[in-house]
């Protein structure tokens, strides 16, 4: 499969106050699959999404990414991981706000080593008139959208999206979930955390955390 976790725990600690963000959650999510992760605010959501990307290190347990162990290593060594296999969302979160939308796209293709046309991946997404643009002079939902590309731009075998359509209109998000839809049918495993109806709609199965743990 191409994303495992085993058993991941994540604590918090801060003086004698002790957060247990993750404790024990087991997934696995196979290539062309679309997965919900859904859970009330403080559930967990971010956190298991950041120890998946390798972005954060487990207190416990391990993540494996296409076969390759990414919890446990060095920061160095995840990293590399996360840019050969995993694209990263958030609605802004991917960007850099001193480059223009285009510098953004070739600045990740430099870094993930990946192929394929950054032109057509922004004309698929729509914002193909936008390339130049700053990241400051995009609207909301061309942000996403172009946060979309970021994580798309090296074709990864992993898309983690954490409230990607948080800010969107209902038909920007149907459009937003149907370009990851086709990149899922096109072999790409893709986890979402989100509380928006529409993705869970857009699902292949829906995970649910509650304080921690996967309940169902
Ligand atoms: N860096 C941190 N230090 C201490 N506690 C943290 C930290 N990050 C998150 N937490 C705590 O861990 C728990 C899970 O937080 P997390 O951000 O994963 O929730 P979430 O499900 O993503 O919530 P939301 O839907 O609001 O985004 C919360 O109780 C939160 O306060
Ligand atoms: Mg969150």
């Amino acid at each position: 499969m191409s994303l495992r976790a085993d058993n991941v725990y994540r604590f918090y600690r801060s003086g004698d106050e002790e957060t247990l963000a993750v404790q024990g959650v087991s997934l696995e999510i196979e290539a062309g699959e679309v997965v919900a992760l859904s859970g009330p605010s403080g559930s967990g959501k971010s956190t298991l999404l950041a120890c998946l990307a390798g972005t954060d290190e487990p207190s416990g347990g391990t993540v494996w990414v296409e076969g390759a162990r990414m919890s446990g290593r060095t920061e160095a060594a995840r990293a590399a991981l996360r840019g050969r296999h995993i694209g990263t969302m958030a609605q802004s979160g991917n960007l850099l706000a001193h480059l223009s939308l285009l510098d953004n796209l070739r600045l990740a293709r430099h870094i993930g080593h990946g192929t394929g046309s950054i032109e057509e991946l922004l004309a698929d997404l729509g914002i193909a008139d936008r390339a130049k643009a700053w990241v400051h002079e995009l609207s909301g939902g061309e942000l996403a959208r172009a946060s979309l590309a970021v994580a798309l731009v090296n074709g990864p075998g992993v898309l983690l999206a954490d409230e990607p359509t948080g800010e969107l209109d209902e038909a920007t998000e149907a459009r937003l979930l149907a370009l990851v839809r086709g990149r899922a049918e096109a072999g790409c495993a893709v986890l979402i955390a989100s509380h928006s109806p529409a993705v869970r709609r857009v699902a292949d199965r829906v995970l649910l955390l509650a304080d921690g743990r996967l309940v169902a």
